[in-house]
């Protein structure tokens, strides 16, 4: 976490890395006009040297500056003035924190006379410290070999001259962050290490001081309530299966109807008998995203205090081959009472949700759930790694995911679904049980979000999010290294704050 502090000026003998901010055509604010003068206009040299001209999301650094005890300054092209708003702030600091974060353990921005903005200066200031404090996160709990230049550093950011009013509302982003920075971590971390019982264990941790009620049913649990869907596929692992209840009402109202969130936890995905080939099976540690996703969320709902009532429910199991592991043709029982004849046993993730989904329904009667699960390598095919891809019963609920989505840029984008006994429904019909876990080859994500959709109750507003592609990227972002993305967790924490929050 990068720890945000307000100066009304710039301190003069800060040696922290300098952000000043140019408009469109080279235009200085008051702040960058001053530094330039008091380095004999060395920074407008540098700007024609380098054909820097203020773009919007261009960066600019000038080493050991002129006239200023900082060690770098970096001029940020915000472009257009009028036109700069809080995602233009967020991305420049979130490309700056990756340009600073190994050299610098301090950094400073100048928002002294940025006038004409799309957005306040408050607003500018507490998203650019938000993008920051996204890109700084990172990974190094098992490279116990760095050298020092190899070290992330960068811990402290202070906003000069901006509104006092920034700071509740960078508050509420840091609590945001935090729930970003906890889904990464936990999907990032390796099989051998988040396992059902450690991944809850950990959230447990996390979450509970900051207010939420937590539930834990283990197998001898699930086994009572019938859970047999969820249970094959955990029977092939010595890592025994859980179920992760969350509970945040920041209502005051007891008895408030929660918004419901379920996540696919399979914490390691070998395919089980149906063996996944063996190059990229590494991949499957985050196989888990969507629960890491769904305890990102309440750490960030919590964080902030939402005054909404929202559940996270996680199933959490392993997928392995074993003497004992379940079977190709097995028949399952689920929680609902339906049966489904497990054809591959690599279609798992499924088979974990539906007892997840009716657990949830039956014990908090909600009537708006959205699920996150890495499901199908076919959403990878349709959407690649950019586009989260969701499945709605309800074209009101898709809308507003959408319009969450696009304002913190997790982009999502909606595919079909047919309703029960519709044509794709048809499509998983099985001749010896109430249904198969495996469609055909083709639409492989619709035939997994249809069968998802036979266990979601009537009057159930439903979204089904596939996040196999967008939890993990091969390149970084803006705001996200090579890596996992923490994908949903702003997703959300938007669309309760728009729609959910009273
Ligand atoms: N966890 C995988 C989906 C996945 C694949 C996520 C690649 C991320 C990257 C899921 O459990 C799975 O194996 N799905 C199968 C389903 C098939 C057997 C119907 C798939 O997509 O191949
Ligand atoms: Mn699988
Ligand atoms: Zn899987």
């Amino acid at each position: 976490m990068t720890s945000v502090t307000f100066a009304a000026s710039r301190d003069e003998k800060s040696a922290a890395a300098l952000v000043l901010f140019v408009g469109e055509g080279g235009q200085f604010t008051a702040g960058a006009e001053a530094v330039d003068k008091a380095g004999g206009g060395q920074l407008g040299r540098a700007m024609k040297a380098a054909n820097f001209t203020g773009k919007k999301g261009k960066v600019l650094e000038v080493l050991a500056p002129a006239g200023v005890s900082a060690s770098r300054v970096l001029l940020a092209g915000i472009g257009e003035g009028a036109k700069a708003d809080a995602r233009t702030f967020e991305d420049l600091g979130g490309e700056i924190a990756a340009k600073v974060q190994t050299t610098d353990a301090e950094l400073a921005a100048d928002f002294t006379g940025i006038a004409d903005l799309a957005v306040g200066t408050d607003v500018a200031a507490a998203h650019f410290a938000h993008g920051v404090d996204l890109r700084n996160w990172r990974f190094d709990t098992y490279r116990t070999k760095l050298k020092d230049e190899q070290k992330g550093k960068l811990a402290k950011l202070t906003l000069i001259g901006a509104a006092a009013s920034a700071k509740p509302l960078a508050e509420r982003l840091a609590a945001v962050a935090a729930g970003v920075a906890f889904a990464k971590e936990l999907i990032t971390e390796p099989g051998n290490i988040i396992y059902p019982e450690s991944f809850v264990a950990r959230v447990k941790a996390k979450v509970e001081p900051l207010g939420v009620k937590v539930t834990v049913l283990d197998e001898k649990e699930l086994a009572k309530l019938g859970a047999g869907s969820m249970l094959g596929v955990a029977q092939g692992s010595v890592r025994p299966a859980r179920l992760l209840a969350m509970d945040w009402n920041g209502t005051g109202d007891e008895k408030a109807v929660p918004v419901a969130l379920v996540g696919k936890g399979v914490t390691f995905d070998t395919g089980g008998i149906s063996l996944k080939p063996g190059a990229g099976m590494e991949d499957m540690k985050w196989d888990m995203g969507g629960a890491g996703a769904v305890a990102g969320m309440m750490v960030a709902l919590a964080g902030r205090k939402a005054k909404a009532r929202v559940v996270g429910v996680c199933g959490l199991v392993e997928n392995m081959p074993d003497g004992n592991a379940q079977r190709p043709g097995d028949i399952v029982t689920s929680m609902s009472g339906q049966t489904v004849e497990v054809l591959n046993t690599d279609a798992e993730g499924r088979l974990v949700l539906n007892d997840c989904f009716t657990w949830t329904q039956r014990q908090y009667k909600p009537k708006v759930m959205l699920d996150f699960a890495t499901l199908t390598g076919a959403i990878i095919i349709s959407l690649a790694h950019h586009y989260a891809g969701v499945f709605s019963n309800s074209d009101a609920l898709w809308g507003k995911i959408e319009s969450s989505g696009k304002a913190v840029n997790d982009l999502v984008w909606r595919q079909p679904l047919s309703e029960k006994g519709g044509h794709y429904d048809q499509l998983i019909d099985s001749p010896v049980a109430d249904m198969k876990n495996l469609g055909p080859r083709e639409g492989g994500s619709i035939t997994a979000a249809q069968f998802l959709q036979r266990f979601v109750d009537d009057g159930v507003e439903w979204a089904h999010v596939d996040i196999a592609g967008a939890v993990w990227r091969p390149k970084a972002g803006a705001l996200h290294d090579k890596g996992a993305t923490g994908f949903g967790v702003r997703l959300v924490d938007k669309l309760i704050s728009d729609h959910f929050e009273g």
